[in-house]
């Protein structure tokens, strides 16, 4: 596995092989290997399949976890050679971002709900960075994961607005044992909390049973997902949303292809997770 750290050491003319690119930052899990897998099978075997280990400062709000973000770069190294990674990309902050720095890439529309109003300037700080890996790297393709689902839209949004020519592909939630999603911050929880958290599982399970059954308010499906996440006494619920799952506009009324999100602290870990319903 090669190992780059500066965007110099980038060989200029790409070679012709299928290039996939699994944008990361660090800290990697299952869900992780999930995405590298599947770049694997887009790449082919003769493809070469690159992985980007950055923790962007420019999409964690001031005061949020950058500087606590775990960043563990000996079992990173490792999971990436493990996991058949031929090119790790992991450049310093100072070598990505010049100090005087002034031009941004912004997503102006599926960027000012969710996780965008909870966390304004995130979503500028990740399309910002993205496009610059894009354009550092050169990929064919790019792999993100569905949980982050908004995300995924918006990067989507991009490549079509910007023209990138870069294939977007989408992997599923990958889930614990018990449901819940795999993340980086899940490592934060303490025993109590990392019980609790298994509530958000439940709860988007819950909205989908009485989808089925006929309920199409967004008013009450989201009280019952409320109310199944209050009965986790840890539980604190930043959103729980019922948008579109295209332009992520909100809903009054369920329709085919809505989404249903939400983000919950537990303690001071800030964890998200979707469902699509129709
Ligand atoms: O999903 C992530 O890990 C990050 O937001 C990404 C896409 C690597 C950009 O920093």
């Amino acid at each position: 596995m090669k190992i780059l750290t500066a965007v110099g050491q980038v060989p200029s003319q790409p070679n012709s092989k299928r290039r996939v690119l699994v944008p990361t930052m660090g800290a990697l899990h299952t869900a992780h290997g999930e995405l590298i897998r599947v770049a694997r099978v887009h790449a082919g075997k003769d493809g070469e399949v690159s992985v980007s280990i950055f923790v962007n400062p420019l999409q964690f709000e001031p005061g949020s976890d950058y500087e606590r973000y775990p960043r563990p770069e000996k079992a990173d190294e490792d999971f990436c050679r493990n996991a058949g990674v031929d090119l790790l990309f992991r450049p310093t902050p100072a070598e990505l971002y010049v100090e005087d720095r002034s031009t941004f890439v912004d997503e102006t529309s599926l960027s000012t709900v969710l996780e965008g109003k909870s966390r304004p300037g995130h979503f500028r700080g990740v399309c910002t960075v993205v496009a610059k890996l894009f354009n550092i790297l050169v990929p064919d393709a790019a792999v993100f994961g569905e949980k982050d689902f908004q995300q995924l839209a918006i990067i989507r949004r991009m490549v079509r607005d910007l023209n990138f020519k870069i294939d977007i592909i989408a992997v599923p939630t990958v889930r614990q044992e018990d449901g819940l999603a795999c993340s980086s911050r899940n490592q934060y929880l303490n025993g109590k909390e990392r019980k609790q958290a298994t509530v958000l599982r439940k709860a988007l399970l819950k909205a989908a049973e009485i989808a089925r059954g006929g309920e199409t308010s967004a008013a009450r499906i989201v009280s019952v997902v409320r109310e199944t996440i209050g009965q986790a006494p840890l539980a604190r619920i930043d959103y729980v949303d019922l948008v579109d799952a295209k332009n992520l506009q909100p809903l009054d009324v369920l329709r085919p292809n809505s989404l249903l999100a939400l983000a919950v602290f537990f303690g001071k870990t800030r964890l998200i997770d979707n469902i699509l319903l129709s």
